[in-house]
């Protein structure tokens, strides 16, 4: 298998830990496994009990419960867990692209989105977003990529990186268009919960269309990315049973403790969400002041959903250089777009608790 580098992650390899003040993070401020524990009175307990064998492939009925409460029509057998939505990325691509086929994924996005496909051998399109067109989705473009070959269809809303959600009407088309052809929608849903104005929350993608995988994961709106645990939805048995037999060769299943917090925390989602929901609403007029303030230096379109916001960087030099030359010298660490091949952009993220020191601490290098 050839796979190109996975640039959001090799920079961040080489940085998360080193820059002291985090400003570009995809994911909401973490709990303490203390907080996750006072949840339900006995689940310290439980924790200690807990025996550390091998758990079942699919995930324990309990954690795959949990899941699907937060599901309409999709139940516990329609769910797959996962160590985390990346190997979700990886085992759906590779369960269902082959030399041949065709993928099309919604761009820019979450690199792995495209570079695992493009690493099955099937071929590739983007269906390409633009900041001169205030990121917006092009319908006539996505009619212009399908193909006969076309096998899987790949969206993400809310959106990583330009921190907007799809609107319904595109969600729809979306779907329906898969339908007529009878594609597979991967709908990576992250961030779902986070959307600034909750009446813009999308339906999941598993809920309407019954060829559609609802991705998603404890890692971002949860905040509890250590525990690495994910999961499809689906209710295409056939298409689950596929992407299950294949996590027989990466994970076979999950961490047992990690199964038993997810589900104590899931069966407490609505509360975590809305907790993360609020910090990002506290945040986001921060960032914005910060962006008026620097209009010489920075210009974005808003962002309506989700922990990101993607403004343009308007300097001279090259944009990534500088992302490091302020995270060595005034240890705040932005993601440079060239990771998501959007090179005039940095990502900023402000789900974290700690966003007004990294603000303030910028605000000052920047002078
Ligand atoms: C859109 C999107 N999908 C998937 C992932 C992977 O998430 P996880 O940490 O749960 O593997 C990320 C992480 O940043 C993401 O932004």
């Amino acid at each position: 298998m050839e796979i190109r580098p996975f640039a959001i992650e090799r920079f961040y390899e080489q940085w998360e830990f080193r820059a002291e003040l985090m400003l570009s993070s995809s994911d909401c401020e973490s709990l303490a496994l203390a907080e996750l524990l006072t949840l339900e009175p006995d689940a310290h307990e439980r924790l200690l009990d807990l025996r550390l064998g091998y758990t079942e492939v699919a995930g324990s009925l309990e954690l795959r419960s949990a899941i699907a409460d937060g599901y309409e029509r999709a139940g516990p057998d329609d769910v797959l867990t996962l160590a985390a939505a990346e190997e979700g990325i990886f085992l759906t691509y590779h369960a269902l692209l082959a030399p041949g086929e065709h993928a099309i994924v919604e761009a820019p996005c979450y690199g792995s989105a495209i570079e695992v496909a493009r690493s099955t051998g099937a071929e590739v399109s983007l269906w390409q977003r633009g900041y001169a067109d205030g990121w917006a989705h092009d319908l006539d473009g996505l009619l212009g990529l399908l193909r006969a070959q076309t096998k899987v269809i790949y969206l993400n809303s809310p959106h990583n990186p330009t921190g907007m959600h799809m609107s319904r009407e595109t969600f729809s088309r979306v779907l329906e268009l898969a339908r007529e052809r009878s594609i597979v929608v991967l709908c990576d849903e992250v961030y779902r919960g986070l959307e600034h104005d909750a009446a813009d929350r999308l339906p999941n993608a598993c809920d309407v269309y019954e060829r559609a995988i609802s991705l998603n994961t404890v890692s971002k709106a949860y905040g509890l990315p250590g525990l690495r645990i994910g999961w499809l939805a689906c209710r295409d048995p056939q298409l689950i049973d596929r992407i299950r037999a294949l996590k027989l060769y990466t994970t076979i299943c999950s961490s047992a403790p990690s199964e038993l917090l997810v589900a104590l925390a899931l069966r407490h989602g609505e509360a975590l969400g809305e907790r993360s929901r609020r910090l990002v609403l506290a945040n986001l007029p921060l960032v914005e002041a910060f962006i008026a303030r620097r209009g010489e230096l920075f210009d974005w379109v808003r962002p309506t959903a989700g922990p990101i916001a993607f403004p343009r960087l308007r300097i001279d030099g090259d944009v990534q250089q500088w992302c490091e030359q302020t995270a060595a010298s005034a240890g705040v660490l932005l993601l440079p777009g060239a990771v998501y091949e959007q090179p005039e952009h940095v990502r900023i993220g402000y789900g974290r608790a700690n966003l007004p020191q990294a603000l303030d601490r910028l605000d000052r290098f920047l002078g």
